[in-house]
């Protein structure tokens, strides 16, 4: 087994192919996330920091509550949830500081959150829980086997996907999560009218989302110039994004509904 990841130790590393090297954070008694899928090209390269005494502390004493374990069945959300709110479902969540937020300003919806990165889940665990927040779950699991495995047919009122890794290099972008393919995953799961969510730093990824999503006739534009739409308030301002900020980049929105 080769370490191609210099941040990990021999010891810490627990699965190694092509694409991903996975990490065995002591708290679990397993690697996380599993590769059952070897030869496709993964949206992630895991590199994984040390866990934070909080983060190790929010995934010991409170994955259980608010962690879903994947075991490639099909998710219950009334039962997950104890009630049929609508449900969002937010791709990469980082660090979870915005998906928090947003759980906390909206209470009437159902929130999970899928996030391949230890310490990310280990920090939106940790933050939902001093902010009292009730509605949110988060699986540690590449959410491509998520949404082929685990999510119910027609049962996601809103997909999020804020600021996915750019692969802003030619020779990467094949690891681009949006693609149609990805569409074929995600639409079947989201319910009539649902909405697709994505933002973007980076303008031509906007504008291969773009195009990716208007050349899809399962959704639509809600932009009234089928282009992008102006970026929502209802969104908090993502780690990301304010990276982006800072580096003077430009922020595009697109929101699609499926027919
Ligand atoms: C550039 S970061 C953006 C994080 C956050 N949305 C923000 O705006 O600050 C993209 C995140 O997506 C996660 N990610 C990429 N592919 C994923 C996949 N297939 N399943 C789950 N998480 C994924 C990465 O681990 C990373 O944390």
């Amino acid at each position: 087994m080769t370490n191609e990841n210099p941040e990990l130790k021999p010891s810490e590393i627990t699965k190694d192919t092509k694409n991903t090297v996975l990490k065995n954070a002591d708290i679990f008694e397993e690697p996380r996330v599993c590769v059952s899928d070897e030869r496709r090209i993964k949206s992630f390269v895991l590199r994984e920091g040390r866990l934070t005494t909080g983060q190790e502390k929010a995934l010991r004493e409170h994955w259980s509550t608010y962690g879903i374990e994947y075991t490639g069945e099909l998710l219950d959300f009334s039962k997950i949830f104890g009630n049929t709110n609508p449900v969002t479902v937010e791709i990469g969540f980082g660090m979870g500081q915005s998906l928090v937020e947003m759980a906390k300003n909206c209470p009437n919806i159902n929130f999970l959150g899928i996030e391949v990165h230890t310490p990310g889940v280990g920090a939106c665990i940790s933050s939902l829980v001093e902010q009292g927040v009730t509605n949110l779950r988060v699986m540690h699991h590449d959410a491509v086997e998520v949404f082929k495995n685990c999510i119910p047919l027609e049962s996601v009122s809103t997909l999020q996907l804020f600021f996915p890794d750019p692969w802003h290099k030619a020779r990467h972008h094949k690891r681009r999560i949006v693609k149609p393919e990805f569409l074929d995953l995600i639409i079947p799961h989201l319910c009539i009218g649902g909405k697709i969510h994505m933002a973007t730093d980076w303008q031509n990824y906007a504008e291969e989302m773009l195009e990716i999503l208007s050349n899809d006739s399962r959704i639509s534009n809600t932009s009234q110039d089928n282009t992008y739409v102006p970026r929502p308030e209802f969104r908090p301002l993502t780690k990301f994004e304010k990276r982006g900020n800072n580096l003077g980049h430009g922020v595009w929105d697109l929101i699609f509904t499926k027919n």
